[in-house]
C-alpha cells in the first residue's frame, strides 16, 4: 500500500455537506492534541497538508482529505478540550456524533488515544459510546515514541494494555489496534495495510 496522492478537498460543518462521490472514508477521533492532523500528515508523507498546533483547538471542522483519488481521511475536532468556549463544544459534540451515525461511506472510525500518559475517562467515554452505538472502530495509540518516564510515568506499551482492558465490556469482540508516532512514522504501513483491507471487504 503505498500513497502517490494527497489533496485536501473540502471542510464541513454538517454531514450534509460532507462530500457526495460516495468514496469509503476513515475518520480521525480523540482528544485535542492527540495527534490526529499529525497522524494525518505521517500517513499521506506530507508535513503541512493538515495543520497541527501545540495548542489545543485547531481543527474545528470536518476537513477531506482525498488520497489516491479513491478514499478519504477525515480530520475532525478533538473532544475534551476544556477551554472552548461551551456552545462549541457542545456544538463540536453535536456534529461529529451526527457524522458518526449518519455518514454512509464512513468505514471504520480511527479512534486516537495518547499512548504515552494512562487514558483519561473522556477517552473511555468515547469508545464506550463507539461500542454501544455499534460504529467501527480501530484504535490507534499516539506518540509511542515518547517513553519519558518522569513523574512514575509509564511505558506507552503498559498504557496501551491498560486501555484495552479498561474498554474490554465495551465491546463484542475487541477492536483491532495500531501503535503509531507521527514523529518516527512508526506504524504508518501498517495503517496503510489496515486501511487496504478494510476497503476490500
Ligand atoms: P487538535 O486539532 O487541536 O484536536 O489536535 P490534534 O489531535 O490534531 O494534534 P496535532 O497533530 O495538532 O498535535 C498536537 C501536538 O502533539 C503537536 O505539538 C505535535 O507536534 C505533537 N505530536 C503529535 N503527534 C506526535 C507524536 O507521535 N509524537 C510526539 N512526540 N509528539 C506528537
Ligand atoms: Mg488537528
Amino acid at each position: 500500500a503505498q500513497v502517490f496522492q494527497a489533496e485536501f478537498i473540502k471542510s464541513s460543518v454538517r454531514t450534509e455537506d460532507c462530500p457526495s462521490d460516495g468514496l469509503p472514508e476513515f475518520a480521525l477521533v480523540g482528544r485535542s492534541n492527540v495527534g490526529k492532523s499529525s497522524l494525518l500528515n505521517s500517513i499521506v508523507r506530507r508535513n503541512k497538508l493538515a495543520l497541527t498546533s501545540k495548542k489545543p483547538g485547531k481543527t474545528q471542522c470536518i476537513n477531506h482529505f482525498k488520497v489516491n483519488d479513491s478514499w478519504y481521511l477525515v480530520d475532525l475536532p478533538g473532544f475534551g478540550y476544556a477551554s472552548a468556549p461551551r456552545e462549541l463544544r457542545t456544538d463540536w459534540n453535536k456534529f461529529t456524533k451526527n457524522y458518526f451515525l449518519n455518514r454512509s461511506t464512513l468505514v471504520s472510525v480511527f479512534l486516537l488515544i495518547d499512548a504515552s500518559i494512562p487514558a483519561k475517562k473522556i477517552d473511555l467515554e468515547y469508545a464506550s459510546w463507539l461500542g454501544q452505538n455499534q460504529v467501527p472502530m480501530t484504535l490507534i495509540f499516539t506518540k509511542c515514541d515518547k517513553r519519558k518516564k518522569k513523574n512514575g510515568g509509564k511505558r506507552p506499551e503498559e498504557n496501551v494494555n491498560a486501555f484495552q482492558e479498561l474498554i474490554r465490556d465495551f465491546f463484542e469482540t475487541a477492536p483491532p489496534w495500531i501503535m503509531t508516532s507521527g514523529v518516527t512514522n512508526q506504524g504508518r504501513d501498517e495503517m496503510l495495510l489496515h486501511i487496504a483491507q478494510l476497503r476490500n471487504y
